[in-house]
């Protein structure tokens, strides 16, 4: 069976919010039960560890689950958080990791993400969706170096499937490679480890400011209608 970590341990700064990003209000519940009602009902995860900001441990409310949860205190980084998660979620493989600042995933787009692993025999398998802007490379005083290839880019997101050695193997460095991890994937691909991307619909939205909280809101308004 699969366990799931769920890093809401940020404080959300550029929402500018009172409060941690995990806990902010959107649609009528705290942004991060949006993402854990939807593991929950994942046949395939046992249990989820969801890592929350230090001091702030106690998840909100979120009424009968079909899945054992756990609350961890997160770390300094995200990577740290992931590592502390991962130690309290107990036994289980593969591992799914998933952003609580992603509060529009989808069941579909995690079996993907799973199957993907279980069926390519990859070390992980990630969510990803195909660019659309032209992405150009910049020095830092904005003098453009080169363009790339739109054909081959993929702006990751989560949910991200690990086989569990693999993840174990890869988180196992020190506090300096961990800080510079924006995806756990990153640290698989450093350590020789497969990744294969899985396309994910558009509105796998990350929330990181208040224009995306907006757009996060009417679309889960949506999806309560739907
Ligand atoms: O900062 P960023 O937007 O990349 O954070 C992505 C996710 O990682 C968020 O869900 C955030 O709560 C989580 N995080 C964490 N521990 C940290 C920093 C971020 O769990 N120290």
């Amino acid at each position: 069976m699969a366990v799931a970590l769920i890093v809401a341990a940020g404080s959300g700064e550029r929402l500018g919010a009172d409060k941690p990003k995990a806990f902010v209000e959107v649609g009528g519940k705290p942004l991060l039960l949006w993402s854990l009602h939807v593991l929950a009902g994942v046949a395939a995860i046992e249990r989820i560890a969801v890592a929350l900001p230090p001091g702030q441990e106690v998840l909100p409310d979120c009424g009968p689950v079909d899945c054992q949860l756990v609350a961890v205190p997160g770390g300094r980084t995200r990577s740290e958080s992931v590592s502390l998660a991962l130690a309290a979620v107990g036994p289980g493989d593969p591992v799914l990791i998933h952003d609580a600042a992603r509060p529009l995933v989808s069941a579909q787009l995690i079996e993907a993400v799973l199957a993907a692993v279980a069926e390519e025999g990859v070390d992980a398998a990630i969510a990803a969706s195909s660019v659309t802007d032209t992405i150009k490379l910049a020095r830092p005083d904005g003098t453009v170096v080169k363009t790339l290839d739109r054909a081959s880019l993929w702006a990751v997101q989560t949910p991200q499937v690990f086989d569990r050695a693999a993840l174990e193997r890869a988180l196992d460095v020190g506090p300096d490679v961990l800080a510079q991890a924006t995806d756990d994937a990153w640290l698989v691909e450093r350590a020789g480890g497969t990744v294969t991307v899985v396309p994910a619909p558009p509105e796998n939205l990350k929330v990181t400011t208040p224009l995306d909280l907006r757009v996060a809101e009417g679309l889960l308004a949506g999806r309560g209608r739907a």
